[in-house]
C-alpha cells in the first residue's frame, strides 16, 4: 500500500489536534479508513490540466485547489499542467470550460448547460471537469473534491445546472468595521470608513462561498452609508474585487438612495431630477471603470428611515429604474429590496398591518420595473421570525422578478448564542405552493423565474460573517450558510442530506459523530420555536433593543408593528377579510380561504391570521395558553440534551471545537430556561389562567436570591418583571461592590443535586461570583459572556442578560451553609435571580 509520509503526518496530527473552524467545510482532512484510501489511491489520476493559465481565471484557481485538495485528502502531490494540446495520458482531472475543452480535447452538448453549470465525469481515474464558464469549472471541481473528502470514489456522469441565476449574499458591515446583527467579531471588509488593507480574510470567505456555488457579494450594510461611493471606497471596492475575481465572485453595492446630496453636494435626490441621473450615471461608470464584473446594485429605500424616491413623491419604481438604466450597459442588475413599511403605525387601528404593506407598495406597480431590476423579498411579510408563513407578495407581482431573502446570521434565532439549523424553516416557504390562478405556484418556482416565466430571480442570503475564525460565531451555525448556498443552487436537496454532508465534511466520517451533529441539528427549530414564540405568535423577543432575549410586551403598542394584539383574554393579530386586516385576502383565492377560516388554519399560523381566546382548542385539544407552557416546557427540556449529546463527542472532535461548541450549547440551555419562564410567567399573569400542569408560577427547587440573607445585596426589578423568577432578583449596592448571600439549607434533604445559579451578565462590567458550600469553593465564575460569547447582550437586568450556570452532581447534607459572594465590576452589579437545589434528572 502507498501511503505517503505526508498523509502519515497528517493522520498523527489527527482528530484532537486544534482547529479553530477558518476552513470551515473546506479542511480536507486526510482519509482515516486505509480501505477507502486504497480506493482513492488506486483511481488516483496522475495529473491536474487547467485549461487556462491566467491567475485570475477560477479554472486557475480550480486547479490550485484540487492540487491543495488532494494532497490533503490522499497525500499525493499532483503537479498541474497548462497545457493546450490534448493530453497523452488518459489519467488526468482535466478542468476548463466548455470553449476551451470543444476547442481540442473532446466535445461537450453546451446547450445543455445553464450559465455557471458545469459537466463532472469520473471514469476511473479520468477526470473531466467542464464547466458552462470558468465559474462553473470552479464549482465543478468544488464538487468532485466533496466526493474525494467524504471517501466516495464512485464514477458519476452528471451535470449540474442551477436553479437561479441571482445566488448572493449580502452582509449588513458598516464601513467603521462594525456589522449590523453580525454576531462573530468585527468586519472582515471595512475598518475605520474604508476598506481593509489585508483582503486574506475576503479571499478565504471567496473560497467557502465558490465551493457552495454564490456568484456574488454584496459587503456594505443595506443602510448604506453614501461614503461607500467616494473615491478611496472605489478603489477599495476594486480591491475586494479583484480577490473575489479568482474564485468566480463578483461584487456589488448597497447604495444610499439620498448619495447625489449627501456625497454629490446637490441639492435634491429625486430620482426624475437630470441632475441626479447624471450624478448616478458618472458614479456608476467610475464604478465600472475600475470594476467592469461590478455585479450591481442593491438598494433598501424608504424603510425604517432610509431616503427614497417616495420623499419626492416618486414611485419605487422610478427609484429603481433609475438604478436599473444606470448599469444596464455594463450587464448590471439590481436588487431592490421589497422591505418597505411604515414603522411608525397606529396599533390603535385593527386593520393597520405591517404584513400588509410589501403588497400594498409594491403590487400596482407590477409591469413597472426595468428587466435588470430583481425585488428581493423577504420570506415572510415581517421579518425573519420563527414562523411566518410565506411573503404574499411573491404572488402578487407576477411581471416582476423576484428574489427570496433568507438570513443565516441568526438575528431572531437567538443569533448563533443560541444554535438553530435553519434549512426546514427555509424549504417549508421554498415548497409552499401559492396556488396562483389555482395553478402549482411553488415560491422556489417563483423565485426561479419558472412559474412566470421571469428572466432574472434567485437567492438573497444575509450572512454578517466577522473576523472570528469560527465565521458566524458558532461552528455549527456554518452548517446553515453551507446548506443555504446549495439550496439557492438546488432547492430540492434535503435538509437533512445537506447537513449530512456538511458534517461529514467538518468534523469527519466518525458515525457517532454524524448522528450527534443530526440529531441536535434537526432538533434545533422546533426546540427554538417551542421556547421563543407558537403558534405564529412570532419570536417573542425584545423587538424595541436587541432581538434577542424575551420580552412579549415590546410587541405591542408602538409603531414597529411586530403585533400579538395581546389582552388579557385573547391573543394574536386577526389578518381575515371579514373582520381583521385584510392580510389573508393578498394570498390567490386557494390559499386565502385556508388562512381567511380558523379552521382550515394550521395551528403554527393560528395567532398570526386569528384573534383568538387564550381559550381557544387547537386542533391538538389543548388550548391556546395550555399549547403556550406544555411547548416552552418541552422547548427547555429538549434544549437541555444538546449539551448532553454533545459531550458524548468528547475524543471525537477536536479540543477547540469541541470546548466552544459545548460552551454554546450550555449557554442555550440555561438561557432556553429563561425563555420558557418569562413567556410563560408573562401569560400567566397576564391571563390569569394556571397551567394545568401546575408547573407555571411554582418552582420547587429554587430559592429565590430575595429570600436569602443578604448583606450589601438588595432587591432589584428585572425589565420586563418577568425576566426575574418570582419577578425580583438582587444586586449590589454596597459602596464597597462588595455582596453577600446565604442560606442554610435547612429544607433540603441530604443528597445529590445539580446546583444553578441564576444572575445577569451585562456589557460593561466583568463581575466576580464565588459560590461556597460550608465555606468550601463550589464554584466561581465571572460575568464575561461578552468575550466568551463574542456577543453584545445589554447593559441592563433584563432577558438578555439574564442567564444561569449549573454545578453538576453536588453533594449537599442538610443543614449545609450555602453561600455566594459577588464582586461589582463596572456597571455590573453581580446580579443574582434565584439558586436552584435540583435532584438529579429533573429541571428547574
Ligand atoms: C482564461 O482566463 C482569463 C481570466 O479569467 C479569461 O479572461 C480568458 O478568457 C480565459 N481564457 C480562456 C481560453 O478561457
Ligand atoms: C512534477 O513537477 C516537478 C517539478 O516541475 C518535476 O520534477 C516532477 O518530475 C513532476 N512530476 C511528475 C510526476 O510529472
Ligand atoms: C457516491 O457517489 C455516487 C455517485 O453520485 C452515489 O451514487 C453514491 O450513493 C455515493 N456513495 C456514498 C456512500 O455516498
Ligand atoms: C481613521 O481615519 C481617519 C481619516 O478618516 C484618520 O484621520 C484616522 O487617523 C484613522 N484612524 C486610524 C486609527 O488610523
Ligand atoms: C403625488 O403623486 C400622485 C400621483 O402621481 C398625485 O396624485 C399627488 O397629487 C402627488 N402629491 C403631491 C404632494 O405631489
Ligand atoms: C417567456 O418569455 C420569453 C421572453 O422572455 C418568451 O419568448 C416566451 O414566449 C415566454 N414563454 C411563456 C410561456 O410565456
Ligand atoms: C472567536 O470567538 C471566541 C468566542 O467564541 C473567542 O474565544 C476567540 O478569541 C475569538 N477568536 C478570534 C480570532 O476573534
Ligand atoms: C372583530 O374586530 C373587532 C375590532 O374591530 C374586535 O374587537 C373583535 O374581537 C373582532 N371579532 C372577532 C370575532 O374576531
Ligand atoms: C415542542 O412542543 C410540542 C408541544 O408541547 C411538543 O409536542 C414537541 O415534542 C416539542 N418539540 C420539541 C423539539 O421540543
Ligand atoms: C401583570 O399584569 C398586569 C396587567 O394585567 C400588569 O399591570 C402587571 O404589571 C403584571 N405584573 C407583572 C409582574 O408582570
Ligand atoms: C414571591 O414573592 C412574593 C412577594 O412578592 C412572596 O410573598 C413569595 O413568598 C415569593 N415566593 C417565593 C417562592 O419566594
Amino acid at each position: 500500500m502507498r501511503v505517503s509520509s505526508l498523509r502519515l503526518l497528517a493522520l498523527c496530527a489527527g482528530l484532537v489536534s486544534a482547529e479553530n473552524g477558518i476552513n470551515g467545510w473546506l479542511r480536507y482532512a486526510p482519509l482515516s479508513d486505509d480501505k477507502i484510501l486504497q480506493q482513492g489511491l488506486d483511481t488516483l489520476p496522475s495529473v491536474i490540466v487547467t485549461l487556462n493559465s491566467t491567475k485570475t481565471s477560477p479554472v486557475y484557481t480550480a486547479g490550485k485547489e484540487l492540487q491543495a485538495g488532494i494532497l490533503g485528502v490522499i497525500g499525493e502531490s499532483l503537479n498541474i499542467t497548462h497545457q493546450t494540446e490534448p493530453a497523452a495520458q488518459s489519467s488526468s482531472i482535466l478542468v476548463g470550460t466548455a470553449a476551451a475543452y470543444n476547442a481540442g480535447y473532446g466535445t461537450v452538448d453546451i446547450s445543455k448547460f445553464a450559465p455557471d453549470g458545469f459537466w463532472l465525469s469520473i471514469q476511473k481515474g479520468s477526470v473531466k471537469i467542464v464547466g458552462q464558464n470558468e465559474r462553473g469549472a470552479l464549482y465543478g471541481a468544488f464538487e468532485y473534491l466533496s466526493r474525494i473528502s467524504r471517501g466516495n470514489f464512485s464514477d458519476v456522469d452528471l451535470i449540474s445546472n442551477p436553479d437561479a441565476p441571482i445566488r448572493w449574499v449580502n452582509q449588513w458591515d458598516n464601513l467603521d468595521g462594525s456589522i449590523e446583527r453580525g454576531y462573530a467579531g468585527r468586519s472582515i471588509f471595512f475598518w475605520n470608513g474604508t476598506v481593509v488593507q489585508d483582503l486574506t480574510r475576503v479571499a478565504q470567505y471567496a473560497r467557502l462561498l465558490a465551493s457552495i456555488r454564490i456568484n456574488a457579494i454584496v459587503p456594505n450594510n443595506v443602510n448604506a452609508n453614501a461614503n461607500s461611493l467616494n473615491n478611496e471606497n472605489i478603489e477599495g471596492l476594486g480591491r475586494i474585487a479583484d480577490v473575489l475575481r479568482p474564485y468566480g465572485i463578483q461584487v456589488g453595492l448597497s447604495l444610499n438612495f439620498a448619495s447625489p446630496q449627501l456625497l454629490g453636494g446637490l441639492s435634491t435626490f429625486d430620482p426624475l431630477e437630470p441632475s441626479v441621473v447624471s450624478w448616478w450615471t458618472e458614479k456608476t461608470a467610475l464604478l465600472y471603470k475600475r470594476i467592469p464584473d461590478l455585479a450591481g446594485y442593491l438598494v433598501k429605500a424608504n424603510s425604517e428611515g432610509q431616503p427614497g424616491p417616495l420623499t419626492y413623491n416618486r414611485t419605487l419604481a422610478d427609484g429603481a429604474n433609475l438604478f436599473a438604466k444606470a448599469v444596464k450597459p455594463y450587464g448590471g442588475v439590481v436588487l431592490f429590496r421589497a422591505f418597505v413599511y411604515d414603522h411608525h403605525a397606529d396599533w390603535n387601528v385593527w386593520t393597520n398591518d405591517r404584513a400588509n404593506a410589501a403588497v400594498q407598495f409594491f403590487k400596482h406597480l407590477d409591469g413597472e420595473f426595468l428587466d435588470n431590476i430583481v425585488v428581493q423579498i423577504k420570506y415572510g411579510a415581517i421579518d425573519f421570525q420563527i414562523r411566518e408563513p410565506a411573503n404574499p407578495l411573491f404572488a402578487n407581482i407576477p411581471k416582476t422578478n423576484k428574489a427570496i431573502e433568507l438570513q443565516i446570521t441568526q438575528e431572531y434565532l437567538g443569533q448563533q448564542s443560541h444554535f438553530v439549523y435553519i434549512p426546514p424553516l427555509w424549504k417549508e416557504i421554498l415548497d409552499f405552493d401559492m396556488r396562483a390562478d389555482s395553478k402549482p405556484s411553488l415560491v422556489r418556482d417563483i423565485v426561479a423565474g419558472r412559474r412566470y416565466n421571469n428572466t432574472l430571480g434567485g437567492y438573497a442570503g444575509v450572512v454578517n460573517v466577522g473576523t472570528n475564525t469560527s465565521w458566524l460565531g458558532h461552528h455549527l451555525a456554518m452548517s446553515n450558510l453551507y446548506a443555504y448556498g446549495l439550496l439557492a443552487w438546488d432547492p430540492t436537496l434535503s435538509s437533512e442530506d445537506l447537513l449530512h454532508d456538511w458534517t461529514r465534511l467538518t468534523f469527519g466520517p466518525d458515525p457517532v459523530v454524524l448522528k450527534t451533529v443530526s440529531d441536535i441539528s434537526l432538533a434545533t427549530l422546533p426546540t427554538y420555536e417551542n421556547y421563543s414564540g407558537n403558534l405564529g405568535i412570532q419570536t417573542l423577543t425584545d423587538i424595541l433593543y436587541t432581538h434577542f432575549g424575551p420580552n412579549p410586551a415590546s410587541q405591542d403598542n408602538n409603531g414597529w408593528g411586530q403585533w400579538t394584539r395581546a389582552t388579557a383574554t385573547h391573543i394574536g393579530m386577526d389578518r381575515t377579510v371579514k373582520n381583521g386586516t385584510g392580510n389573508a385576502g393578498q394570498y390567490p383565492p386557494e390559499v386565502a380561504a385556508i388562512f381567511e377560516n380558523i379552521e382550515t388554519t394550521p395551528d403554527d399560523l393560528l395567532l398570526w391570521f386569528h384573534h383568538v381566546p387564550y381559550t381557544h382548542r387547537l386542533k391538538s385539544g389543548k388550548t391556546v395558553i395550555q399549547h403556550f407552557y406544555d411547548a416552552h416546557y418541552e422547548g427547555a427540556k429538549t434544549a437541555q440534551t444538546f449539551p448532553r449529546q454533545w459531550e458524548a463527542l468528547r475524543n471525537k472532535v477536536d479540543v477547540e471545537r469541541f470546548t466552544e461548541v459545548l460552551f454554546r450549547l450550555t449557554y442555550q440551555a440555561g438561557h432556553s430556561i429563561v425563555w420558557r419562564d418569562s413567556i410563560n410567567n408573562f401569560y400567566h399573569n397576564l391571563s390569569r389562567i394556571d397551567d394545568e400542569h401546575g408547573r407555571v408560577g411554582n418552582h420547587p427547587h429554587r430559592i429565590e436570591a430575595e429570600r436569602l440573607s443578604l448583606k450589601g445585596y438588595s432587591l432589584v426589578k428585572a425589565n420586563p418583571l418577568e425576566t426575574a423568577s418570582n419577578f425580583t432578583a438582587v444586586a449590589v449596592t454596597a459602596t464597597d461592590g462588595l455582596g453577600e448571600a446565604v442560606i442554610k439549607l435547612d429544607d433540603v434533604k441530604s443528597g445529590t443535586y445539580d446546583v444553578a445559579f441564576a444572575y445577569y451578565d451585562v456589557i460593561g462590567g466583568r463581575a466576580h461570583y464565588g459560590a461556597f458550600l460550608n465555606g468550601e469553593p463550589l464554584l466561581e465564575w465571572i460575568g464575561d459572556l461578552e468575550d466568551k460569547l463574542g456577543h453584545a447582550f445589554s447593559n441592563k437586568i433584563d432577558g438578555h442578560s439574564a442567564t444561569r450556570v449549573t454545578v453538576k452532581g453536588v453533594e449537599i447534607q442538610k443543614g449545609d451553609e450555602l453561600k455566594i459572594i459577588g464582586v461589582v465590576d463596572g456597571i455590573e452589579t453581580a446580579a443574582l435571580d434565584y439558586v436552584a437545589i435540583i435532584p438529579p434528572g429533573e429541571l428547574d
